[in-house]
């Protein structure tokens, strides 16, 4: 939302974030450790998956975004793109009957377009099948990049100017923010990397300038409720400012 700067109200009762996104790293790693095919790590990090939302659900969090596949993932050995994209399908197959469930409306951002038409078509049917849910929104980002997130942002702002529907002057942060895979959602307050590297890797650029970055060395296979929990607690001791002083954040001064 682009209205970031008064946006932290909604978490200053319970002290938990609105929306977390997590970069779940570290899969091959933790395989590699164990003497393990990489893929065995992907497999095991499904496991995880499964436990951080069932804290979410159960914490009555909003929204979770995790990024399963970057746009840079492609770069990689083509026999682990193949085998991550059979997951991703196995995934969708088995849990949406869970996910409804527990109140989980799923959904997935990024270039799907590039994506087998079994599983685009399998995609679509995962998020009609939840599309009615209430309660937390599961967000994958898979072929997602922030920038190509932004680009498109900038090609349907264009393509409004070119229909003569909005003037140019009229272009603002509200304006480009409709056009995000993330429309209408609050940012990121929380944002987990785990398996140690302290970078974005091209995740969620224009929603995360005021969120609150967390990081861990934990392999995301190792991520269970109790190191999720551990992260919260952190976020609940951080004073957000949102260009403020300490002390108008603390209600001291207008
Ligand atoms: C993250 O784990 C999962 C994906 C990127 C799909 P990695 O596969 O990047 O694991 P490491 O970083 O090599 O350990
Ligand atoms: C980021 O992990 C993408 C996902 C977790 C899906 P990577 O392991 O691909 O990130 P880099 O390339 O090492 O930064
Ligand atoms: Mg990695």
């Amino acid at each position: 939302m682009a209205d970031t700067a008064g946006d932290h109200a909604g978490t200053a009762q319970t002290g938990l974030p609105r929306h977390v996104a997590i970069i779940m790293d570290g899969n091959g790693r933790w395989a590699q450790q164990r003497g393990l095919p990489r893929f065995a790590g992907h497999r095991a990090g499904v496991e995880a998956v499964r436990g951080v939302v069932e804290r979410c659900v159960g914490l009555g969090i909003e929204i979770l975004t995790l990024f399963a596949f970057s746009s840079e993932n492609w770069r990689r050995p083509r026999k682990e793109v193949s085998l991550l994209m059979e997951l991703f399908m196995m995934a969708l197959n088995r849990e949406v009957r869970k996910l409804k469930r527990n109140d989980v409306r799923l959904r997935i951002i990024g270039e799907r377009s590039a994506f087998p038409d079994k599983l685009q078509q399998r995609i679509r049917e995962a998020e009609e099948a939840t599309a009615g849910c209430g309660g937390l929104i599961l967000q994958v980002a898979a072929n997602y990049g922030g920038r190509w997130d932004l680009a498109q942002a900038a090609a349907q702002l264009a393509r409004r100017v070119a229909a003569g529907e909005l003037a140019p002057e009229r272009i603002d942060e509200a304006a480009l923010e409709q056009g995000l895979s993330t429309a209408g959602q609050p940012d990121p307050d929380l944002f987990i990397r785990t398996g140690g590297e302290q970078r974005l890797s091209n995740f969620l650029l224009w929603q995360c300038a005021y969120t609150e970055l967390y990081f861990t060395d934990l392999y995301w296979p190792d991520f269970d409720a109790a190191a999720f929990d551990q992260a919260l607690e952190s976020f609940r001791r951080r004073n957000r400012r949102f260009g403020r002083t300490t002390e108008q954040t603390l209600g001291q001064g207008g």
